[in-house]
């Protein structure tokens, strides 16, 4: 990932490519079956919050936090987090969205030096293999890590959408490799007209 594509990105934002989106329903399902559980449980009060990394312009952060969570959301686009931080001032005073701008990896490997731990971390649609393994190391015991995006079957399977370039596109059964250590709550590979890895995985130990 170059200063170019970070350039480009923030073109598409301020053209509007990414206008008012509703949360994908992976994000809304996820939230019900495994996050509201996580919260109902207990956590303690420094894991009530999720990292939505590369998360654009705040479509899933901000629909977090309206459902309780401290949400922060990453991305390196400005352009997208001034998009997120305008749909988050309408949003009651005490509902915290906190925006952090910055290339993946360095916001992750500022949280671990800093022991910054999260209830759970999403990452919707982007790919940089550097910061796969980093993902466990911000979650707080028990935490939850929700990843959604790309497979090399998707071209095959006839989805117009998505890179074509295989740096960001997973391996079928990349993130299970990845994750054995976690435990893995839900794991889907979409054959139907695209290829997409869903995972749900839950750290454990301290
Ligand atoms: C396809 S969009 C996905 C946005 C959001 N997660 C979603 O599901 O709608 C990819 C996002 O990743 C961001 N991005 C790409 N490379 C990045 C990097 N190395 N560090 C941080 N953000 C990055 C882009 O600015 C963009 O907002």
């Amino acid at each position: 990932m170059t200063v170019k594509d970070q350039q480009n990105w923030n073109q598409r934002y301020l053209a509007g490519e990414f206008g008012f989106r509703e949360p994908d329903p992976f994000v809304m399902e996820a939230h019900e079956n495994y996050l509201q559980p996580l919260l109902r449980e207990g956590l303690a009060p420094d894991a009530r919050s999720g990292l939505d990394l590369a998360g654009g312009a705040g479509h899933h952060a901000v629909w977090l936090v309206q459902q309780g969570w401290r949400m922060v959301l990453a991305d390196w686009s400005e352009a997208a987090l001034a998009i997120a931080r305008e749909k988050a001032a309408a949003l009651p005073a005490n509902n915290t969205l906190e925006t952090v701008q910055g290339a993946a990896l360095d916001v992750l490997t500022r949280f671990q030096e800093q022991e910054r731990r999260f209830g759970f971390v999403l990452v919707s649609f982007f790919l940089d293999r550097a910061v796969l393994p980093l993902l466990p190391r911000v979650l707080a015991s028990g935490g939850l890590l929700l990843y959604r995006t790309y497979t090399v079957d998707n071209e095959r399977l006839g989805n117009p959408r998505g890179p074509r370039n295989p740096e960001y596109l997973l391996r079928s059964q990349e993130l299970l490799e990845v994750y054995r250590d976690m435990k893995i709550l839900h794991y889907n590979e979409t054959v139907a007209n695209k290829g997409v890895a869903e995972l749900i995985a839950q750290r454990i130990g301290s």
